[in-house]
């Protein structure tokens, strides 16, 4: 199968990779950006002068995998690390894949969802999340998706484009129900713990749930190319090892051993993030209201992307393009399937070059 152009990335590519890059990006979704040293002068430092530049082990290094256990709340025994999420979930479509069968996935959604299931030989059954009704993630809707042949359900949770959460509750509820129908629910929780109202615990330690993770988004660290799998089954777990060795071998010991560094000083990363996104989304909720004649949005309850729209419908393209000649990087909604739609990322600029970018942004807006 032909997998379809990547159009984020060559949008993120034309612009955010370029030399220079665009002056304010709204566009990605990770948080602030660290550099080596920076990371390097939290703690009591990481001994990376001793690391033995070999591979580590399939399944993550023993320090990491603690580390990362720790940071979920459950057993290290049950972690795959993986090259980012990204890599997490190959391996699930790599040891899900059988002919005729489908996954359970959001729609919109993160953009390598479909065309990978496609690429695995997977159908895809799609829970339509609505603007109309905020894009929440119903643990009914899940269920209708299901039928005889899905080998799991995933839902992304904050999700990626909307912001929206899924409680825990309801995560619970569909575990539940989905376990007695025999499938498994995957979550993808790459924004935990970026929660705007009540803190939400990581859904690693439900059962029939396989969680899903990384260093990219919350920790703001994507240069890591650290992820994971939490699986607590000891066969599929053994799957997932094995489909690891098959694809990478392992993850970088030097990256490990800074993602461990990293987990053990997770306050500062997370406290600098929850401080820039909060700010930021107080900003973005007073500009929303100012141009809410000409776009409409639903409020992220967690992460770090929101997906406003167009209420005349038109396509946001040829704005995203105007936008970005003014330097100002929002991502057009066609590349989620949505044109009318623009995702927006609040939380990579500091809270005074983002309110900056947003007077640009209204400038272009009541322009146009
Ligand atoms: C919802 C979601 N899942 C998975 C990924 C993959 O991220 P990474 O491979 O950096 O861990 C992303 C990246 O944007 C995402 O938004």
């Amino acid at each position: 199968m032909d997998l379809p152009p990547f159009l984020l990335d060559h949008w993120l590519a034309k612009h955010s990779f370029a030399t220079p890059p665009i002056a304010y990006d709204l566009a990605s979704s990770t948080g602030p950006k660290w550099t080596v040293g920076e990371l390097l002068a939290l703690g009591d430092g990481t001994g990376l002068d001793d690391t033995v530049l070999s591979y580590a082990p399939s399944e993550g290094g023993r320090a990491l995998r603690e580390a990362i256990g720790t940071f979920l709340g459950v057993d290290p025994d049950w972690v795959v690390v993986t090259l980012g999420a990204s890599e997490a979930f190959s391996i699930l479509l790599c040891a899900a894949a059988r002919p005729g069968t489908n996954v359970v996935l959001p729609s919109p959604g993160y953009p390598a969802f479909d065309p990978m299931a496609g690429v695995w030989g997977l159908g895809v059954r799609h829970v339509r999340l609505s603007r109309d009704n905020g894009f929440r993630q119903h643990a009914a809707d899940v269920l209708d998706a299901v039928d005889e042949s899905t080998v799991f359900a995933l839902v992304n949770t904050p999700h990626n484009p909307a912001g929206t959460i899924m409680p825990r509750d309801g995560i619970e509820e569909l575990a539940a129900a989905l376990h007695r129908k025999g499938v498994p629910l995957v979550v993808d929780e790459v924004y935990h713990p970026l929660y705007f109202g009540k803190p939400q615990p990581s859904a690693a330690s439900l059962s029939n749930v396989i969680a899903m993770g990384d260093m990219s988004k919350a920790m703001s660290l994507a240069g890591l190319r650290i992820g994971w799998l939490v699986e607590r089954d000891p066969q599929r777990r053994e799957k997932m090892i094995d489909a690891r060795s098959y694809f990478t071998i392992s993850s970088s010991p030097l990256l490990e051993r800074l993602a461990v560094h990293a987990l053990a000083n997770r306050d500062v990363l997370l406290t600098r993030l929850q401080a820039v996104a909060g700010e930021n989304l107080v900003a973005l909720s007073d500009f929303m209201d100012r141009v809410s004649d000409v776009l409409a949005w639903a409020r992220p309850a967690g992460g770090t992307v929101c997906f406003p729209w167009f209420r005349d419908g038109r396509d946001s393209r040829p704005f995203c393009e105007a936008l970005a000649a003014n330097g100002v990087l929002v991502a057009p909604g066609d590349c989620f399937g949505m044109p009318e739609h623009m995702r927006l990322g609040f939380a990579l600029l500091r809270p005074e070059k983002f309110s900056q970018a947003l007077g640009i942004f209204e400038r272009i807006l009541r322009e146009g």
